[in-house]
């Protein structure tokens, strides 16, 4: 199927995309990026997306090439152009194309930088099975640079340590540093201990995920106890539930890691109400 994606100001059919072999996104992953799941034709966390978007762009000394209305607008165009009912936009921008490679930044004034939109139909993002089984993870060193709080689109790490996961015969990876768990290949990672739902701190050694701050506030306002910091992967073993949660995924149980067994080896109940409360709440909010 042929799509109709966004590129610089024009919706073109996906072969008629094109970007230069200069531009900083392909020669240096000089670029960020989203992603934003779409619910019944309908943009799930977009806000939150948006403004991640423009923290991760002042933070790399680049400007949001337009503003949230614009963004909302080619946002909803992708959708009924393609017509989505449900799935994923991808959107990234990079610092545009010099017409040479330099390390040093190109001048903004002269150089624009290049945005990109494209959309994924996912017809079993909600009913996708491994919601039901739960996940199998196994852990790995956290290699990767130091300003995971930017979402660039360097991603060949977390690439290469789900192709490790895949190996072992698991759907994914938790990446670990200093004896401490980071966050999943692409999610943030959580335990539930006592009831208790605990996940890493916000820093610039991780993401700070979207669906994690509208997860943590669900939580609290249904009344569940939350304590943010980092924890072990033995602790995880020793956890009665675990999960991760992420735009593509939303909340999704883990049920083993590196090879044992987290609680029963089942998803558990508190994770399948966190998974039911983001459901219900973030369709009620879809834009
Ligand atoms: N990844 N941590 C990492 C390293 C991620 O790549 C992601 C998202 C998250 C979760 O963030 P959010 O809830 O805002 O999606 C955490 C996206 C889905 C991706 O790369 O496809």
């Amino acid at each position: 199927m042929s799509r109709i994606v966004y590129i610089n100001g024009e919706y073109v059919h996906q072969e008629n995309a094109k970007v230069s072999i200069f531009d900083r996104g392909f020669l240096f992953a000089d670029g960020v990026y989203e992603v934003t799941s779409v619910l019944k034709g309908k943009l799930i966390d977009f806000d939150g997306h948006i403004l991640r978007l423009a923290r991760s762009l002042k933070e790399m000394e680049m400007r949001l090439p337009c503003e949230r209305d614009a963004l909302l607008d080619i946002h909803r165009e992708l959708i009924s152009r393609n017509e989505i009912i449900d799935g994923l936009i991808y959107l990234q921008v990079t610092r545009g194309t010099p017409d040479d490679r330099d390390f040093v930044y190109p001048n903004p004034e002269t150089t624009c930088p290049t945005l990109i939109l494209f959309t994924q139909s996912k017809p079993d993002l909600l009913e996708n099975p491994l919601a039901k089984s739960g996940l199998k993870v196994v852990s790995v060193p956290d290699q990767r640079w130091g300003r995971r709080d930017i979402k660039t689109v360097q991603l060949l790490y977390s690439s290469m340590s789900k192709m490790a996961a895949r190996s072992m015969g698991c759907d994914d990876a938790w990446m670990v540093e200093d004896g401490k768990v980071t966050e999943g290949t692409s999610s943030n990672a959580y335990i539930i201990k006592g009831g208790k739902i605990i996940t890493r701190n916000l820093s610039s050694r991780i993401l700070h995920g979207i669906t994690r701050a509208t997860v943590l506030r669900f939580a609290r306002e249904f009344e569940m106890s939350v304590e943010e910091r980092p924890f072990t992967i033995a602790e995880a073993q020793e956890a009665d539930e675990a999960f991760i949660t992420s735009a593509s995924s939303f909340v999704t149980p883990v049920i083993e890691l590196d090879g044992q067994a987290i609680g029963d080896g089942q998803p558990g109940p508190i994770v399948k109400r966190l998974r039911e409360i983001y459901l219900d709440e973030s369709l009620k909010a879809a834009i």
